[in-house]
């Protein structure tokens, strides 16, 4: 199968290319800045002709298209949309406005603007799949102080704008479910990444194992969900 995948110079993108050149896919691979991206080279080195490094800056309409074009000479089988940024975790009357701006513009209307391009090369696949890279801080059901991360509140910028990527998820299920979309956002758990940060409890390799059987197993029946790394439905 071909996928194509932004934000894959390190952490959790770094890791789905490893995983899906392991398993024989083939990959086209989107990094800010391919040349200081040498993990990713370096996987390039083996894989051969299977792994192909693009530059993809997903705030820059130019970068994602000309991505979308490098990359459909042929049809992609599955996009998945992994670059995001944290922001500044900043209480609400010292938010940086300029950040938060950066962290929408990364988070959801990045991912939006790729998934725009790509959608024609996703339709022509085989399997029509786009899935988004989304945080359990993006449900509101579970921002209260009863949350399962034991703290509500706090991160404006970060759950504001995966909230909205979750929005523009459920609206593309919608809109091209009859053309055989299937789509998800997938939380990836808590994972030891420069994101996540040393103290989150799950590896990189047991989260990207966890989501790849996640999309393996998405139907059009199940398209259109807010998922975990282990297949669990959570709340909006
Ligand atoms: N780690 C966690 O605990 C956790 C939890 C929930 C959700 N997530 C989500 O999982 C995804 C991957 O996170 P991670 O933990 O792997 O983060 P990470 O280690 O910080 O890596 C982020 C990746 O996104 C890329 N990126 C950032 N801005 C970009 C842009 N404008 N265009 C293209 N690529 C860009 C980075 O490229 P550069 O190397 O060029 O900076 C890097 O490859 C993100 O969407 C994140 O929100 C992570």
């Amino acid at each position: 199968m071909r996928y194509a995948i932004s934000g894959a110079s390190r952490g959790i993108g770094l890791e789905f290319v490893r995983q899906l050149l392991a398993r024989g896919d083939t990959v086209e691979a989107g990094a800010r800045v391919p040349a200081e991206a040498r993990q990713l080279a370096s996987l390039g080195r083996e894989a051969g002709a299977r792994l192909r490094i693009h530059p993809l800056d997903v705030t820059n309409a130019t970068s994602v298209r000309t991505f979308a074009i490098i990359v459909g000479e042929g049809p992609v089988d599955v996009l998945i949309n992994n670059a995001g940024i944290g922001g500044k975790w900043n209480p609400l009357v010292d938010t940086d406005f300029d950040d938060m701006s950066d962290v929408m513009e990364t988070n959801a209307i990045g991912p939006m603007r790729l998934s725009a391009a790509m959608l024609p090369l996703v339709l022509r696949g085989g399997t029509r799949k786009i899935v988004h890279l989304t945080s359990r801080m993006a449900s509101f059901a579970d921002n209260t102080p009863a949350g399962v991360y034991g703290f509500a509140g706090g991160a404006y910028s970060y759950r504001m704008s995966k909230a909205a990527l979750n929005a523009g998820m459920r609206t593309m299920a919608v809109d091209y479910r009859e053309q055989g979309l299937i789509t998800a956002v997938i939380n990836p758990g808590w994972v030891q990444t420069d994101l996540g940060g040393k103290m989150a409890p799950t590896r990189v390799e047991e989260s990207v194992q966890g989501m790849l059987r996640v999309i393996d197993d998405l139907t059009l029946a199940s398209s259109g969900r807010f998922m975990d790394y282990l297949g669990k439905e959570l709340p909006w």
